[in-house]
């Protein structure tokens, strides 16, 4: 394919999810998914919040649509809910669903901000999960049949398409330990569901090229995986981790094969004749996220798993505590390390996610001074400017996320945002990092 020619500068973007954003759960005729399912069950989520009322973004999204203006962003990542436009999860669409995004795509072309959504963002309708969810190979046809729905309803204004969010935490996540939606706990067993979203993945993009998609990507989630110590059984156990993390998603989009994870003793990946070609069908894209890097040692030998996340040594943390270390040289180590490894095989990265939630009120007192998530932007974008410098091709620039928003397990008690959303009452507010953002973004184009 034609690559396109290098970008001057990043373009800058900020993201949003709808499940996270939206609220309106019952409005419009929309389905339900299985984070409906998830939040709706007591106990799961850490605060007991339902992602309502939140941002409420499905009534709000014209003051979305101008803090992004004021922000100055080039482009922005939304998702679009599967279960609005077809609530089910088959046949045909729901006007109600697709008309909310029409207005948010005509309301950003009106603004000149660029949309790119994604199309699934973890939001599975949840009658796909009763008939198997992600272990079922079907669920990736019933999301190539999806995509086309979607690409035929905005495809003459929507040039630009992430296919899949994150399938690694969707299956380690979601399937492997439960975690997030759909809540399955099925350790190795869950490993189909890396090959099954790969395939929707491949499978889109094809409907979505045939559609006149001009760029179009997967996102995913890359960490830089370190042994705890040089011992032989931490090295092993960073090994798998880095495997099962990093390159079970990206070496067959980018290299058209799974790597040998038999040798380790995991079942095989059900994988049937052309699959392959159809996941490493060419992207223009490489949607890249990245939070921290991750440190890993050897699991005790009765653990069913052979490695477990400690935390990084000598690094500050976000919200999160010892589970999010702030390293942002980290993010240049792996870009480099993709940039050395695949080579003329990659294509452009665009960094879809990064950004860090701090302790923040909920409801407004005065100005809120996230210095803390200043530095952590600084120090990513720099190093970002640094993989380039070094001739990694990177064109974009994603900050997660635009607004606080329901932060899926931790419920509404994690604030990523560039700007405060009062869940009560859905008022925003921007902090001191959007004005930083935005003055970045304005010295970046002189
Ligand atoms: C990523 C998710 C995104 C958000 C951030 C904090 O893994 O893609 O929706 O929750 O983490």
């Amino acid at each position: 394919p034609l690559v396109p020619a290098p970008v001057r500068g990043l373009r800058w973007s900020a993201a949003t999810a709808a499940f996270q954003i939206e609220g309106a759960r019952a409005a419009g005729g929309r389905g339900r998914s299985i984070w409906d399912d998830f939040v709706d069950a007591p106990g799961a989520v850490r605060d007991g919040s339902t992602a309502e009322p939140g941002p409420d973004s499905f009534h709000r999204y014209l003051e979305d649509v101008d803090l992004l203006t004021r922000l100055g962003v080039d482009r922005y990542r939304f998702s679009i809910s599967w279960v609005r436009v077809q609530p089910t999860g088959a046949g045909g669409m729901n006007p109600e669903g697709i008309a909310y995004y029409d207005r948010v795509v005509d309301a950003l072309l009106a603004a000149g901000i660029t949309p790119f959504p994604t199309l699934y963002h973890w939001d599975l309708p949840s009658t796909l999960e009763a008939a198997g969810g992600w272990l079922a190979r079907d669920t990736a046809e019933r999301f190539a049949d999806y995509a086309a729905l979607v690409a035929e309803a905005l495809g003459d204004r929507v040039k630009h398409w992430y296919t899949i969010n994150e399938p690694v935490s969707t299956s380690l996540q979601g399937y492997a330990i439960g975690e997030l939606a759909p809540g399955r706990q099925l350790l190795f067993e869950s490993l189909p569901t890396v090959h099954h979203q790969l395939l929707a993945h491949g499978l889109a993009t094809r409907v979505l090229r045939e559609a006149g998609a001009e760029t179009i990507g997967i996102v995913n989630n890359h960490t830089d995986v370190r042994p705890a110590s040089p011992s032989a059984e931490d090295q092993a156990a960073a090994y798998v981790y880095d495997i099962l993390h990093n390159r079970i998603f990206a070496e067959p989009v980018l290299l058209g094969r799974y790597p040998d994870i038999e040798a380790l003793g995991m079942p095989p990946m059900p994988v049937e004749p052309g699959d392959l070609e159809i996941i490493s069908t060419p992207t223009d894209v490489y949607g890249f996220n990245f939070y921290n890097p991750t440190t890993i040692a050897a699991a005790p030998p009765e653990s069913p798993i052979p490695f477990v996340n400690v935390p990084t040594p000598g690094a500050p943390c976000t919200g999160f505590g010892p589970e999010w270390p702030i390293v942002p040289d980290a993010l240049t180590d792996v870009l480099l390390d993709f940039h050395t490894r695949y080579a003329d095989a990659l294509p452009p990265i665009v960094i879809a996610e990064n950004g860090a939630s701090f302790p923040e009120p909920d409801s407004m007192t005065g100005p809120i001074d996230d210095q803390d998530r200043i530095a952590y932007l600084q120090g990513h974008i720099a190093a970002v400017e640094r993989a380039r410098d070094l001739g990694v091709r990177i064109d974009e620039y994603t900050v997660w996320s635009l607004l606080d928003n329901f932060e899926w397990a931790e419920g509404f008690t994690q604030r990523f945002g560039l700007v405060h959303v009062d869940h009560a009452t859905g008022e925003r507010t921007p902090k001191a990092s959007f004005d930083w953002y935005r003055t970045h973004i304005e010295e970046a184009a002189r």
